[in-house]
């Protein structure tokens, strides 16, 4: 399968890294509009010059391509999908969707009116941790999960687009939280509040810490707390988890995965108390390929197989929905409820 890739600045170098490992995928081209970035990147990967064009109907013209990667700023996302839709080239895009919900919702309409795949690059999904909590939660040995507690602490001076949005954290990292969410609970949200705010020492013009409680069709609620200016003790990208569930907890922290199981209600002196197992590790699952290397396989698949991804334009406008669903709590201070 022959890929223009679309953006191949920062991010970009992941998928050029990924789709140098694949044995599947090649390059048919490449797109950059900005020429500092394009030549140092040829440079850096040893691309071919005269395969670096200035926009994608350009690229288009001149070049015979399967499918497009696209890796450009969310702004983009939708003018650059949408144009590859239309040329009949399915889409593995970079989160999120779009930069706005409208946006999403428009890329999602073109890829149900063409027929033509868009996939989203949800990477986090496909990491041993998430893969390793996914499987205890599904075994069904702790039953139902009635909550689910979140927490996320980073302070990354990224510079560029981010440090300008008005909801960085929320749109540009809570999102793959989000996804995990409705990964692990098979379900989505449905009601949202939350609030948001900027530390004084932050770097990020927009809010860079938020909480929300989400509710979900399951009957999971979530308690999900994070910040893009803490100074110190910081969390794993994953973020930390817990999930009081019907018989045990569960919890993700520091990239481990541990479990204790209720074993019993036994009597006390004078009181029911619980009866516990020992709390133990979680062996992480081994994967044969992870991230963007999984996603790329799977878009591959899909293509050459006819079938769809597990993140489709149109499953990932739920994770999208629940993004612009917590921004719209925390501007309006009102409960947001989720059709
Ligand atoms: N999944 C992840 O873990 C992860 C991590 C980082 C970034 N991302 C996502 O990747 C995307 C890109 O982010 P980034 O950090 O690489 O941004 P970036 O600004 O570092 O790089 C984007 C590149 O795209 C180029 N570009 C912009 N518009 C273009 C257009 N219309 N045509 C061709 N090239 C264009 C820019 O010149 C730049 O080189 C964003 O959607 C971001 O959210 C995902």
């Amino acid at each position: 399968m022959r890929v223009i890739q679309v953006g191949i600045g920062g991010m970009g170098r992941a998928w050029l890294n990924a789709v140098r490992n694949s044995p599947q995928v090649d390059f048919a081209a490449f797109v950059e509009i900005d020429p500092d970035i394009a030549r140092a990147q040829a440079a850096a990967y040893n691309l071919d010059q005269s395969l670096i064009f200035d926009s994608l109907p350009q690229a288009l013209q001149q070049v015979d391509a399967d499918a497009v990667i696209n890796i450009t700023p969310p702004k983009f996302h939708r003018e650059v999908t949408i144009s590859a839709l239309a040329a009949g080239l399915p889409v593995l895009q970079e989160k999120p969707l779009a930069g706005t919900l409208e946006d999403a919702r428009a890329i999602a309409a073109a890829a149900d009116d063409s027929g033509v795949l868009c996939s989203v690059a949800q990477n986090y999904r496909y990491r041993q941790l998430t893969q390793s909590v996914k499987r205890v939660l599904d075994s069904g040995e702790l039953g139902a999960v009635a909550a689910v507690s979140v927490e996320f602490y980073k302070g990354p001076h990224f510079g560029g687009f981010r440090e300008e949005m008005p909801h960085p954290l929320i749109v540009d990292m809570s999102i793959h939280h989000f996804d995990m969410m409705r990964f692990f609970l098979g379900s989505d949200a449905k009601t949202i509040q939350a609030r948001s705010w900027n530390p004084p020492w932050s770097w990020f013009a927009g809010h860079a810490s938020a909480s929300a409680q989400i509710g979900f069709a399951s009957g999971a609620q979530v308690a999900y707390s994070g910040s893009w200016c803490s100074q110190a003790l910081e969390t794993s990208w994953n973020a930390n988890w817990r999930f009081e569930c019907e018989r045990g907890v569960l919890l993700a922290q520091d990239d481990r995965v541990t479990m204790q199981r209720l074993l019993r209600v036994g009597s006390g002196e004078g009181a029911l108390v619980n009866e516990h197992a020992e709390p133990e590790e979680v062996p992480l699952i081994e994967m044969q390929r992870e991230g963007q290397d999984y996603l790329l396989q799977e878009f591959y698949e899909a293509v050459t197989q006819g079938r769809p991804t597990a993140t489709t334009a149109q499953d990932n406008i739920h994770t999208m929905e629940l993004v612009f669903g917590v921004v719209r709590a925390c501007d309006s201070a009102q409960t947001v409820n989720l059709d």
